[in-house]
């Protein structure tokens, strides 16, 4: 069965008459930079002509720039947030300390600024940025507030992959979104629009050779099942954040909400001809959002199997990647004898899609509350059960897991990498096994469900990783504020309390200033060179910091 993606409201029918027009997918601008600005900003775009929607992106109208980061280097990111309500920036899910993490309780205020710096410790993956203020996480990444990180690293470069961005290496974001007569989105579990890094309707112009796209479901609730519309296989090089030992063929590839996986189709020989990659909604279980479960929510995709991206083939580019490799790279995941525990999570509850009450362990999030303690460099077995009635796509921050088993069998052969996201069905269970190489440092890392609606929902829990060797449980530091970022030397400070003392430090913790009982709030030039610094205001137990950058 094969209907239209286009299922827009029929009272809109100006909409509906011209939707059927293919348009070229938008592929974000790749940067490649030593500090990246991602301006968080309210904007008006045209998904369709002549119909306004009101946006949220990262210095763009609607989702933001595809950031380039390298192995080895350190990435340094100023978000600015120009909403009128809190936001926060999650690399999901890198390798970085907690107060790098950019989970809830790292919130970025309207009007001010977040700069983050960190090394970056991940094999090349393809990762993605997104909003995660306690509660809105949902909302700004239903307006648009979302982009792709490549990793880049010495090992992939060596295999004959396709990687030039743009051309035989393509970012798919794909998203559902409902309109409202009025033409803005609707926030709700599903959307009856398919759109592709934003675009409706989307094609894209692909050379007749091996090609790679980064797959990534960035909607709040569908789960998507890909394949091509000629049944042809296709190969899966890599999950969520890496490469797998070997390319894995298959016709069919599930992917759930965060989740990524990088594809090589091959185009040989097709110059002149098209291509439709699909989601066979129809296939899926009855409990996995996107089916057409009759008690939940309705949507005119669900259930079916619907349109997703044309790839229209042009002539092969003059250095063509023509061979999908035999191998890739080497996998090790931690060793289960290894693990020194195991915890149970249990998901349960009941409900619609976006209106369930769904938990983990009986419990839901508080942000007061740290569920589980870590102990730094230590591996731990987490066996994810689900007695709910449906099917839920569990996250960890804090870096990759391996998925061990899944109700005791080996789990899908594209599943075999580094991971971060495992859609548990109803019914089911898996293992997975996670190192944990980062401290929390005072900001607890989120595990939580990646349908956004049940996410926000508080189907979340939070862990430390503490150092064992010191044993000390850090207490959680609040936020002060300073403008601009960067200065010139000269800002203005806001803490939370009034500090005894100020003292800046640079990156790797030596002390450069030090200045002793000041207002709350107030204006200050300390004799700094350029560089980024950390201000903490203290007051006896009381702790606060900000990051400083002087041009
Ligand atoms: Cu995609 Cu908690 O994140
Ligand atoms: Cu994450
Ligand atoms: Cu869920």
């Amino acid at each position: 069965m094969l209907r239209p993606s286009i299922l827009l409201p029929t009272c809109v029918l100006s909409i509906v008459s011209v939707a059927q027009v293919m348009n070229p997918m938008a592929v974000p601008p790749a940067l490649d930079l030593d500090t990246f600005d991602l301006d968080v900003d309210e904007h008006v775009v045209n998904f369709y002509p002549g119909v306004n929607t009101n946006t949220y992106g990262a210095s763009a109208p609607y989702l933001g720039p595809t950031l380039i980061l390298h192995r080895g280097d350190t990435a340094r990111v100023r978000v600015h947030n120009h909403l009128g309500q809190v936001t926060s920036m999650h690399w999901h899910c890198m390798r970085v300390p907690g107060w790098a993490d950019g989970g809830p309780p790292r919130e970025v205020l309207p009007g001010e600024s977040w700069f983050v710096e960190f090394p970056v410790n991940n094999r090349a993956a393809t990762f993605w940025y997104h909003p995660h203020p306690d509660g809105l996480t949902a909302e700004q990444a239903n307006f648009g507030v979302a982009g792709a990180i490549v990793v880049r690293d010495s090992v992939e470069a060596a295999l004959d992959l396709p990687r030039s961005y743009g051309v035989d290496d393509l970012p798919v974001v794909i998203q559902d979104r409902r309109f409202a007569p009025n033409g803005n989105f609707v926030f709700a579990a599903y959307g009856d629009s398919v759109l592709v890094n934003g675009t409706s309707h989307a094609y894209v112009e692909c050379p007749a050779q091996v090609v790679r796209l980064r797959l990534l479901n960035g909607s709040n609730a569908r789960v998507y099942q890909l394949g091509f519309e000629d049944g042809r296989t296709f190969h899966v090089i890599a999950g969520d954040g890496g490469l797998l030992a070997a390319p894995v063929p298959t016709d069919r590839l599930p992917l759930s909400n965060g989740e990524r996986a990088e594809v090589l189709v091959d185009l040989t020989g097709m110059a002149g001809d098209s291509l439709l990659l699909m989601s066979f909604g129809s296939e899926l279980p009855l409990t996995v959002p996107g089916s057409d479960h009759p008690l939940w929510e309705s949507s005119a995709l669900n259930g079916i199997d619907f349109a997703v991206l044309r790839i229209r083939v042009t002539a092969p580019t003059a250095d063509p990647v023509t061979v999908i490799p035999a191998s890739l790279v080497t996998v090790t995941p931690p060793d289960e004898a290894d693990a020194v525990r195991t915890r149970t999570k249990i998901l349960a509850g009941m409900g619609m899609v976006g209106m369930g009450m769904f938990t983990i362990n009986g419990l839901m999030f508080d942000p007061a509350v740290v569920n589980d303690t870590m102990l730094l460099g230590t591996t731990e077995v987490w066996e994810i059960e689900n007695i709910s009635n449906m099917a839920h796509p569990m996250h960890l921050h804090g870096g990759s897991f391996y998925v061990l088993d899944r109700d005791g069998a080996p789990p899908h052969p594209w599943e075999s990498g580094p991971k971060d996201v495992v859609l548990v069905d109803a019914g089911a269970s898996a293992r997975i096994i996670m190192r944990f190489d980062d401290l929390s440092d005072g900001w607890p890392f989120m595990y939580h469900c990646h349908n956004l609606m049940h996410e926000d929902n508080m189907m979340m829990l939070q862990y430390i990783v503490v150092d064992p060797n010191t044993g000390s449980v850090p207490v959680r530091p609040e936020a002060a504020s300073i403008h601009p970022v960067p200065s010139d030397g000269r800002f203005t400070y806001r803490c939370p309390f009034p500090p005894e003392e100020l003292r800046i430090t640079d990156t790797i913790g030596r002390e450069v200033h030090r200045q002793g009982s000041l207002p709350q709030r107030g204006e200050l030039t300390p004799p700094l060179s350029p560089g980024t610094y950390i201000a903490t205001f203290s007051t006896g137990a009381r702790r606060a910091i900000a990051h400083l950058v002087i041009q």
